[in-house]
């Protein structure tokens, strides 16, 4: 049985969805706190899947996973992960995402449990020296998200060494799009995502565009957008490779490519077939230019190549906006 913290979340979700597409037993711990049960609800029709609601602040709601299920491995998605809010509350980030990973790491050591793949990020990097950025480049977080993710990969070194841990850190650049055929989609409340930000505007909130002065091919600031169904391939890939004898490794995970705002909304534009009302804000603070990954690594290892571009991300996101609509959600 696979473990999935964070599973009832957006990306988490569609690691789901893939593993029991595929045949694979699922576990999903997840408090429900950003998570949302008529995702779970919807999931177990796809296979063998089991839910706990527990929290990873409490290390006896983790052990008791453990305690009652065979886990061969585990895919450690939950964290809090808004880098404005971890500025202004750094103790609830490095509570949950460092404390919660040590209970998570301490009930697999307990149980024998040594294989994770964990949910790292590009904020590990802080601002780019050269892009695209490849995994040699520092790591040097510009807010405490970022180092509460870094101060993770750390630790699991220090567990790899000392125990025998074997971990595989993806570090993702920005997650977009959902479910090929709507089932599931990014469900964030509140949303801090350009796309569906983009496609939720109106003529009473407009869509802000916070700085077009930067020095990019257009002003905007451009991202790697990397698909969110891609993304679920490259978790299993990566559970194969520590399965098959796979040494501990760190691997970003984007398309190698770049995307201005205003090309994303352009596209969005395109795939609604309507103009969206736009603001032009100045910058924000602590917004890098340009983050792109260099995603080789991905393939030497991992055999993974994104197979979706930003139109797949856009056309996704835009038919599950319309299902959380009609639902009201
Ligand atoms: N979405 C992105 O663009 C992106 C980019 C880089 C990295 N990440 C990382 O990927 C992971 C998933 O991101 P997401 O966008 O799906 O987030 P999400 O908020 O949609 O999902 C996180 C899930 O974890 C659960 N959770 C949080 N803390 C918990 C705890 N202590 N115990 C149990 N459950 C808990 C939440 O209820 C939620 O369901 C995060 O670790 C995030 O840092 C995301």
């Amino acid at each position: 049985m696979i473990l999935v913290t964070g599973g009832a979340g957006y990306v988490g979700s569609h690691l789901v969805m893939a593993l029991l597409e595929a045949g694979k037993d699922v576990i999903v711990f997840d408090s429900l706190e950003l998570g949302h049960i008529e995702i779970i609800d919807i999931l177990k029709k796809y296979g063998n899947l089991k839910f706990v609601q527990g929290n990873l602040k409490n290390l006896d709601d983790i052990r008791g996973v453990f305690l009652v299920n065979k886990i061969e491995a585990v895919v450690h998605f939950a964290a809090y992960s808004q880098v404005a809010e971890s500025v202004q509350n750094p103790q609830k980030y490095y509570y949950n995402n460092v404390y919660g990973t040590l209970n998570l790491l301490n009930a697999m050591l307990e149980f024998g449990v040594n294989k994770i793949v964990f949910s790292s990020t590009a904020a590990t990097y802080g601002e780019p020296v050269y892009t695209p950025i490849d995994e040699n480049h520092p790591q040097n977080p510009i807010n405490p998200y970022g180092n509460s993710k870094l101060m993770v990969e750390r630790i699991m070194d220090d567990y790899d060494k000392a125990y025998g841990l074997k971990s595989v850190r993806l570090r993702y650049f920005n997650v977009a799009g959902a479910d090929s055929k709507s089932r599931i989609g990014e469900w964030h409340n509140p949303e801090t995502h350009l796309i569906p930000n983009v496609l939720k505007a109106t003529p009473d909130k407009k869509f802000k565009m916070f700085g077009t002065d930067y020095g990019t091919k257009d002003g905007t600031c451009v991202r790697d957008y990397i698909n969110v169904e891609d993304l679920a391939v490259a978790h299993i890939k990566a559970l194969e490779y520590l399965q098959n004898g796979g040494d501990t490794n760190y691997i970003n995970l984007g398309t190698n490519e770049g995307n201005s705002v205003k090309e994303v909304f352009a596209a969005c534009e395109e795939v609604k077939g309507v103009s969206i009302p736009l603001e032009i804000c100045s910058r924000r603070a602590g917004d890098p230019a340009t983050l792109v990954a260099d995603n080789k690594k991905a393939k030497e290892v991992l055999n993974w190549i994104p197979q979706k571009d930003l139109t797949d991300c856009i056309e996704t996101a835009y038919q599950w906006e319309k299902v959380l609509k009609r639902s009201s959600k």
